[in-house]
């Protein structure tokens, strides 16, 4: 659906994206991340044509942005990271507003409106002017304005940033559903929880692409795993037998649970198991641990600092 080969784009000595690649299939949910600056907001500014890049090429439905630009707009949707309203007209003036520009019958045009200020609960402040309402009420009323037009695409920048624990929860809950409707979504964030439990994959960047890959694509490469296991009684009996391991790095205790970090854990673990078990320890749980996305992207981020 989204095709970028070899994209830069140069603020005159900035460069914010260099030579980045990606592609994005139809329905799904790309999570695009990276740390404040990485370039994560130009490139979806250059995606969604509202700057041109500087070399590369994209093409949106098979069509090149910079060719097909009117096309490639009216099948996308976009939240920015501060999105500007009218704040003079009303919630529903400026979504009739940003409606009348693309090509819907007006009878749908109504119902998309009044669909998405219900779902979004602002049917009851309709006639209110855009400017009096709230951070999380434009948040989500500048989500509605990038639906109204029911795009193929939809880019997010931040959706649930600024929003209370209950919208933040339906707006990802929202997302997670467009896939049903085949909309694909390419979704900034910092909230690497929110990322991990939307998408499809994520592409981590920083001005140029750090990886791109499933979170268990994440999970699975890296050949060290972190076990948790749970005694009968105190950890601390165990350690010393878990330190003649030159496989076992890392090793944590607390009462009667112990974490530790296992080099090749297919052929460690039962290793482990039963040296434990032929000292007479009882164990109640052992268990590897899947990293995080958060740890994953910190320590991605740190080596690719430290490049
Ligand atoms: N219009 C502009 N003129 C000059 N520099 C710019 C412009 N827009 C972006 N930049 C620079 O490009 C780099 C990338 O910025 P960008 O906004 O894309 O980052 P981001 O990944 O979205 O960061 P954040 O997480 O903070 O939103 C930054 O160094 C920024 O200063
Ligand atoms: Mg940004």
């Amino acid at each position: 659906m989204i095709k970028v080969e070899n994209l830069t784009k140069k603020f005159g000595d900035i460069t914010a994206v260099e030579n980045i690649s990606f592609d994005v299939g139809e329905s799904e949910i790309f999570g695009f991340l990276g740390p404040n600056g990485a370039g994560k907001t130009t490139t979806i500014r250059v995606l969604a044509t509202l700057i041109s890049p500087t070399s590369g090429k994209i093409t949106i439905d098979n069509r090149d942005i910079r060719s097909d630009s009117e096309y490639v707009r009216s099948i996308i949707g976009l939240l920015t990271e501060s999105p500007g309203m009218y704040e003079k007209l009303s919630a529903y003036e400026n979504l009739d507003y940003y409606s009348s520009f693309y090509d819907i019958p007006s009878d749908r045009r109504r119902s998309n409106i009044e669909k998405y200020l219900k779902m979004f609960d602002l049917w009851d402040r309709k006639d209110d002017p855009a400017g009096t309402y709230s951070k999380g009420m434009k948040q989500k009323l500048a989500l509605s304005r990038a639906l109204i037009h029911e795009p193929k695409i939809l880019f997010l920048d931040e959706p649930t940033a600024g929003l209370d624990p209950e919208s933040a929860h339906m707006v990802r809950n929202f997302i997670e559903n467009l896939k049903e409707e085949k909309i694909t979504v390419f979704l900034c964030t910092h909230n690497l929880e929110e990322a991990s439990s939307l998408s499809d994959r994520v592409c981590i960047i920083k001005r140029k692409v750090v990886r791109i890959a499933t979170l268990s694509e994440l999970q699975n490469s890296d050949k060290n795993k972190r076990v948790e296991i749970i005694f009968k009684d105190n950890a601390l009996r165990y350690t010393g037998l878990l330190k003649e391991f030159r496989e076992i790095k890392d090793i944590q205790t607390d009462n009667n649970r112990v974490l530790a970090l296992v080099e090749r854990p297919e052929i460690t673990n039962p290793m482990i198991i039963k040296k434990l078990i032929d000292n007479g320890a009882g164990i109640i749980y052992f268990n590897e641990i899947k990293a995080t996305l958060e740890e994953i992207y910190l320590d991605l981020i740190k080596n690719e600092e430290e490049k």
